[in-house]
């Protein structure tokens, strides 16, 4: 990242790099071809038992979150989530929603949030396990390369100045003000700090706790149960952090359509970021 390619020309105050190599570009999109096939795959084999418990067991009376449908005072249907023993009406989304040709149905998620849409958890674990093999080599492919070009260290890697600025960071980015001229040539200290807990924490340990679950795995390496406490906690963790990359997709594409969008998709999909510079910027590059 960061590679400048041509400099700034006098008077046009812009200048353009090569902000991301082909390998963290491909990877990137395979990756997120990957994990959307594997959340609405893996929201399919939720529905299956659409609870979740904690230990090495399902303890049915306690789950820690639940989705079904039961009926109300006057005997229509309603969808209800059970979180932590708190009951949350939820028709129309989960527990109970519309399945196009076949109505109103007791499903956990809705059909338009898992692949297939309809209920069939033979095929969802199809696709669950057969993703799971590209995003695994295709994450190995990113962390050997990372490693090998020092991208992690270069790019991801916060600065001793960024991490001593990291309130003001916060401040800006809270007033949507992104970084300008030589500031964004690298990502600013929020964004290093959230991929590297993507990259490093989120998907290793989602991808261990769903080794975890299967039981093959546990035979060879029985360490991975009592390191995740259990297969029902090991499901659990899965899907917790499942709901953590949600929310991680959600503030990144935000943030990549406030911070200019065309920008950035040019720049993950060809490589090229154009960096607005500062008056004083110009002054010395110029
Ligand atoms: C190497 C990566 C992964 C492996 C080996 C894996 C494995 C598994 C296994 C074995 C199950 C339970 C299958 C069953 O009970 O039949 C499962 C469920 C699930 N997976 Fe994954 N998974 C992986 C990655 C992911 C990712 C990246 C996501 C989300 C983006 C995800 C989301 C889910 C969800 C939501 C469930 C349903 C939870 C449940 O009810 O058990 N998985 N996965
Ligand atoms: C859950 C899915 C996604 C994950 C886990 C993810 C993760 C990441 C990571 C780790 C990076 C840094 C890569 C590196 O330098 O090594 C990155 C960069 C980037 N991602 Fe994603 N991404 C996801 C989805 C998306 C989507 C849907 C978009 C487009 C709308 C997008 C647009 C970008 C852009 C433009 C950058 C470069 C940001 C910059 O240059 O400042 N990502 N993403």
């Amino acid at each position: 990242m960061g590679g400048l390619q041509s400099e700034a020309r006098a008077g046009r105050r812009r200048s353009w790099i090569l902000r991301h190599s082909a390998i963290v570009r491909v990877t990137h999109w395979i990756n997120f071809l990957c994990l959307a096939v594997l959340l609405m795959s893996g929201l399919q084999i939720f529905n299956a038992h659409s609870a979740l418990y904690w230990g090495q067991a399902s303890d049915f009376p306690h789950p820690l979150l639940a989705m079904d449908a039961r009926p109300d005072q006057q005997g229509a249907l309603r969808g209800v989530t059970t979180v932590l023993g708190h009951d949350f009406d939820t028709t129309g989304v989960l527990g109970l929603s519309y399945v196009l040709g076949f109505g109103e149905r007791e499903r956990g998620f809705p059909a338009w949030a898992t692949l297939p849409g309809m209920q069939w958890l033979a095929m969802g674990r199809r696709w669950h396990f057969f993703f799971a093999w590209i995003f695994i080599i295709n994450g190995l492919v990113y962390l050997t390369s990372g490693l090998a070009s020092g991208h992690f260290r270069r790019d991801l890697l916060p600065t001793g100045e960024q991490l001593r600025h990291i309130g003001g960071a916060i401040w800006d980015h809270l007033r949507l003000r992104f970084p300008k001229g030589e500031e964004a040539r690298r990502y600013n200290v929020l964004q290093k700090l959230a991929y590297l807990a993507v990259v490093f924490l989120i998907l290793p340990a989602i991808a261990l706790a769903g080794m975890t679950m299967s039981p093959n795995l546990d035979s060879i390496a029985p360490q991975l149960v009592i390191l995740f406490g259990g297969r029902q906690s090991a499901r659990t963790i899965h899907f917790l952090l499942a709901a953590a990359l949600v929310t991680f997709f959600l503030v990144h594409v935000l943030m990549v359509l406030l911070s200019g969008v065309w920008n950035n998709m040019r720049s993950m999909t060809s490589g090229w970021y154009r960096i607005e510079h500062t008056e004083d910027v110009d002054d010395r590059t110029a």
